[in-house]
């Protein structure tokens, strides 16, 4: 049977994932618990991603290698890059670039060193049935995050972006970095801290991968008004409606 690999970036999204998989095991490898189970009929490996890209990378080979999963998923939260991408609204990468590297003058800054390339695609189909169960969910956002909490984070008419994410190992916090950012990769939609790092290792297993972030922030001074009730009350409902609707609509394999 085919093993769906999950890298929530947030324990809340995990904890929720874990109350849908009565039969889950705990494997605990490299520091990182593993939870093996079914979820929707599908063979499902659930695990914390970590933060930043080395961890993530690490989590993403255990997953391929130990646990042989034959497609990955990452769900988290992201910042905005993209002029119309608002706090709320939801990015489904279609590649992945690292800001941060550059190991010019040896190889042109942002490339890769021996892949000769500095972009990684998301996996097409994964990220179209992806971004169609996040398109479902959105158009009923209030049924999932309650009249109240759409109020109160101003999430009336969220939107779904298909696009290019930025990763790296900084939280983007000021005009000024999300700035360069913008002027660097004028099509960027959102930047944050694993997705090209676990797109990389999935290029090098052959195994699809595709990424589905929250915007919890704009990359810049405006500080959410408070970041982790807007992971607990938004993002992480979203992510576990987002992946069940993605499971109930696809055929075990
Ligand atoms: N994840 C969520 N917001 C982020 C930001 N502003 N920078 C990097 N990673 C993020």
């Amino acid at each position: 049977m085919a093993v769906i690999g999950i890298m929530s970036a947030l324990h809340e999204e995990l904890a929720a994932v874990l109350a849908h998989m009565p039969d889950e095991q705990r494997v605990s490898v490299a520091g990182r618990d593993f939870w093996l189970g079914h979820w929707h009929g599908h063979a499902v490996v659930v695990v914390l991603s970590r933060i930043g890209k080395v961890a993530a990378a690490t989590t993403a080979t255990v997953l391929l290698e130990r646990f042989r999963v034959d497609t990955l998923v990452f769900t988290g939260v992201a910042g905005g890059l993209g002029s119309d991408v608002r706090v709320g609204d939801v990015v489904v990468a279609s590649g992945f670039v690292q800001h941060d590297m550059d190991a010019s003058p040896l190889f042109p800054r942002h490339e890769v060193p021996l892949y000769g390339r500095a972009h990684f695609d998301a996996h097409a189909d994964l990220s179209a049935q992806l971004a169609g169960a996040s398109r479902r969910v959105l158009q009923e956002a209030e049924r999932h995050l309650g009249h109240d909490t759409v109020d109160e984070f101003q999430l009336h008419a969220p939107e779904v972006h298909q696009g290019l994410v930025l990763s790296g190992d900084r939280f983007v916090s000021t005009g000024a970095e999300s700035y360069a950012l913008r002027q660097a990769w004028p099509a960027a939609l959102a930047v944050e801290m694993e997705g090209a790092a676990v797109a990389q290792v999935c290029h090098d297993y052959a195994v699809p991968f595709a990424a589905v972030r929250t915007i919890s922030d704009r990359a810049d001074d405006t500080a959410h008004t408070d970041f982790n009730r807007f992971i607990r009350e938004v993002a992480s409902r979203y992510s576990l409606a987002i992946l069940s609707q993605w499971l109930v609509g696809r055929q075990p394999g």
